[in-house]
């Protein structure tokens, strides 16, 4: 019998599950917290292995919603999933036959689009659905259909669904028109496959572009430059199965070094990479944190009576202060003296949690790309709503830092994404739990 995900069930159909935090703010977090593996370079890797002739293991796997998401395409699609242990996954594709991949599931979420890239190298083709994920504004993916046009793929969209097919994947320069982690991350997969050289300029350096890369090459690609703007690729016959362990997740660690923060509390935060977190620590600091950096991890305090400083930040491609830690460090702001300034450079539309954090008694003007962040001298807790995973970890954070209660509704956005962030958040002290009542979706008359 193989297990699907470990314990954490794809959201039934036919009823909501309302689940919501409770947090009772106030409490400095102290002791020490151990970051997961990577969302963002799992939800990829995942799809990759449909590239191999042989099983994989993945290691380091975290366990959340879009990895149960992910998981159980896979296995609809054919593909044997067996989870050796909470966060370790075997997956064998061999019996994978279908280029066509379930709509149902692949409209929750972004990473979804990765399926293209993976089917694409394995089979010549590949029929996925326009991807879902968070609504962060316009999410197109012409980058991605341009790739595989070079490549030599047919790209057309009829009925929401995307069909591509190559007669023969042909090695290319591929040069980008805008910075993207999902289109450099997809080319890569259908380029490991095709025949020669294929080039990829304007490449994204994100660190989990560079894992993937390293996984396929563990599987027997040849890649090099990952982590530049030139990724060169020379197209191999085929991929054997391997054994890999996913990195550290960055804004998962970014988001408990900004808990510690906003609590002035003191919090030793294990399995990170330093040097992916640099233009977190770097912010942090200039606002008037303290952070010790080890060799995997960081601690993260606040001297008492330390005032936190405004500052200026936009958001920009790795290794520029990340999109991903925006919601978070505007959550810090809210409390710090003076007005601070986020200008969100890669979304149109990051600053959904504004309104929720004004319930909260925080003072954010919001104009297209840029927010004015006014610092209160406290924020007060109060009823309100995720709007997409980033958005709901902020809501946490100000929640810890709240006087009073704060509940947040739909923090299903928030598991697609952090490994039990309640359990994380209360062993380091926090009041929080998760308040849970079903409700069955009334199908409407008409
Ligand atoms: C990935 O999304 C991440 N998601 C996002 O994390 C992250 O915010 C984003 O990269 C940027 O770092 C996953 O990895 C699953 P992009 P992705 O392609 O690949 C435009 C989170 O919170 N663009 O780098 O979709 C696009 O509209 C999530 O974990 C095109 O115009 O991001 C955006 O403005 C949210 N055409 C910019 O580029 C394309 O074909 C960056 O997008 C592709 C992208």
């Amino acid at each position: 019998m193989h297990r699907l995900c470990y314990n954490i069930e794809v959201p039934k159909k036919e009823s909501v599950a309302l689940e919501k935090f409770l947090i009772t703010g106030g409490v400095k977090l102290k002791g020490e917290v151990t970051i997961s593996g990577a969302k963002n370079a799992a939800v990829a890797i995942l799809p990759a292995t449909l590239l191999a002739d042989g099983p994989c293991v993945i290691e380091n796997v975290p366990n959340i919603s879009d990895i149960a998401v992910i998981t159980r395409i896979l296995s609809d699609m054919g593909a044997e999933i067996r989870y050796l242990d909470k966060t370790t996954i075997e997956i064998n594709t061999a019996g994978v036959a279908s280029h066509i991949v379930p709509y149902e599931m692949t409209k929750q979420l972004r990473a979804s689009s990765y399926f293209m890239g993976a089917m694409l190298g394995r089979f010549g083709k590949a029929k996925v659905s326009l991807p879902g994920g968070c609504d962060l504004g316009a999410r197109p993916i012409d980058q991605h259909l341009k790739g595989f046009s070079c490549l030599g793929a047919d790209c057309t969209i009829e009925h929401g669904m995307v069909n591509i097919e190559a007669r023969n994947l042909t090695g290319s320069q591929v040069y980008f028109d805008c910075n993207s982690v999902g289109a450099t991350i997809n080319v890569m997969m259908a380029a490991v496959k095709a025949s020669g050289l294929t080039v990829i300029e304007n490449a994204a350096k994100e660190p989990h572009v560079v894992d993937m890369a390293n996984f396929l090459n563990s599987m027997g690609a040849d890649i090099m430059g990952a982590g530049t703007d030139v990724i060169k690729i020379r197209g191999v016959g085929r991929l054997r199965g391997a054994c890999y362990s996913v990195i550290p997740d960055q804004i998962e660690a970014g988001t408990y070094m900004v808990a510690a923060a906003i609590t002035r509390g003191d919090v030793l935060i294990r399995n990170v990479i330093p040097k992916h977190l640099e233009p977190i620590i770097t912010k942090l600091e200039r606002i008037g944190v303290c952070v010790d950096q080890f060799d995997e991890s960081v601690r993260v305090w606040v001297p008492d009576r330390r005032k936190f400083e405004c500052t200026s930040i936009k958001t920009m491609a790795h290794p520029g202060f990340p999109t991903d830690m925006q919601p978070q460090i505007a959550a810090l702001l809210c409390l710090a003296e003076g007005t601070s300034i986020i200008t969100e450079g890669i979304f149109d539309n990051r600053f959904k949690y504004a309104d929720e954090l004004m319930r909260m008694g925080a003072d954010i003007s919001v104009d297209g790309k840029v927010a004015v962040i006014q610092g209160v001298e406290a924020l007060t807790g109060a009823p309100v709503r995720a709007t997409d995973l980033r958005a709901g970890a902020a809501l946490v954070l100000a929640g810890l830092a709240a006087r009073g209660c704060t509940e947040i509704e739909d923090i299903y956005h928030i598991q697609r994404g952090y490994e039990d962030m309640e359990g994380k958040l209360r062993g380091l002290g926090a009041r929080i739990a998760l308040k849970r009542s079903a409700v069955s979706m009334v199908s409407s008359a008409v």
